[in-house]
Formats: C-alpha cells, structure tokens, sequence
C-alpha cells in the first residue's frame, strides 16, 4: 500500500490504488473471455494473477481500480504503463467487468488518467495500442480526442494468428 498513491473521484466514481486485496477483482476480468478478447493478456488462475499484481506494483506502472464512489462496487481498472520519464510518454490501458459496458464509464475514466499523466506526470505524450478488431475501443479513443495515427498491419500473433494494431496517441 503506497499511502502517496492519487485518488481521484468523480460525482459516481473512485479510482483508487490497487492493492492486493484485489487479486480476485483482476483474475474476474482478466479471465472473463468478453473482457480479453482484444487483450494481449489473460490469467487462467488467482495464482498466475499474482503476475499481474507485481506488474501494477512496478514503478513504470501507474494503475488505478475504477470502482463505485463508496467504493463497495469494482468495475474494472485503467491507468498509464511503461512510463517514461525520459521521452515523457506512456501508454494508456483501460478494461471493464462486462456488466458494467456501455454505461459511460470509459469515457468518463480515460480523460482522468490522461489529464493526470499530462498534468501530474508532466508528460507529452499517451499513446494507446488497440487491436483493429477492437471497435467499442477504437470508437471511444476517437471521442475522447486521441488521434488516429497509423495501424501496423499483422504486428502480433495473438492465439497463433497475426493481429493488426492500431496506434491512437494524444499530445499536449
Ligand atoms: C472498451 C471498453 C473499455 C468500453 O468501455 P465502456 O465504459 O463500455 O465505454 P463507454 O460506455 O464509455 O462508451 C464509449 C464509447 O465506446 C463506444 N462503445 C462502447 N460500447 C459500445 C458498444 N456496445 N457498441 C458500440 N460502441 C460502443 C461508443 O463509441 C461509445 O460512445 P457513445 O456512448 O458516445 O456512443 C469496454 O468495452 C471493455 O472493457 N472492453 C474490454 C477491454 C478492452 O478491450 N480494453 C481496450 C481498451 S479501450
């Protein structure tokens, strides 16, 4: 638990530190098949999720649970990773449990995390990397001002088939 860890609320939201008591809210999204579908991960276990608690715990990482504002409800998680203080960039990440799509929530969340990078992190640059498959994704990137700036063609293989990607960034 890092005690400087950002808060930030909303008239409905709280998007709070993850910590470890959440290994269970992040094995439920990120074995649930709907929610990985366009991810480049996903746990088969709670204990093979402890992996990704130790990447949210890395200092490149700057990660938050989006949860209800009495913080009774999780909803999914969101933030910046592989942080770089140098060339002041990172990536931006974003998924929600199912029951809680369509609601607003992503629209909402992703100006909060990039505004926290552009105005806390002092960066110049997020950039989010979105399966060319994933239109609910590329649709929301495209509203909330990032920029479509190029797609490579066949760049990942993903369950043993090429994936394209398509690269969206926001600068200040
Ligand atoms: C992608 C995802 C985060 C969208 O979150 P969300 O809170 O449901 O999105 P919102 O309700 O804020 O909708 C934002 C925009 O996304 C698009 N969108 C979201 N759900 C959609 C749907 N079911 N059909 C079509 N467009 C949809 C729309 O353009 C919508 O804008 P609008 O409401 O003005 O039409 C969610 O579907 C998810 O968690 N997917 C799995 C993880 C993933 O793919 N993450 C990739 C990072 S984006």
């Amino acid at each position: 638990m890092d005690n400087d860890f950002p808060t930030i609320k909303t008239d409905r939201l709280l998007l709070r530190e993850i910590t470890d008591v959440d290994l269970e809210n992040i094995f439920n999204g990120l074995s649930n098949p709907n929610v990985v579908q366009y991810y480049g991960i996903s746990f088969s276990s709670l204990d093979a999720t402890k992996e990704q608690m130790i990447w949210f715990a890395d200092e490149k990482q700057m990660w938050w649970a989006i949860c209800s504002l009495d913080n009774q409800t999780f909803y999914g998680a969101g933030g910046l990773n592989s942080i770089s203080h140098k060339e002041r960039k990172a990536e931006i990440g974003l998924w929600l449990l199912p029951k809680f799509w369509g609601k607003g929530i992503m629209k909402e969340v992703l100006p909060l995390i990039s505004d926290y990078g552009f105005d806390q992190l002092k960066l110049n640059r997020i950039e989010g990397f979105v399966d060319t498959e994933n239109v609910n994704c590329k649709n929301a990137m495209s509203k909330l001002d990032f920029q479509h700036e190029k797609t490579m063609k066949d760049c990942e293989i993903k369950n043993g088939k090429p994936i394209s990607v398509d690269v969206y960034a926001k600068t200040i």
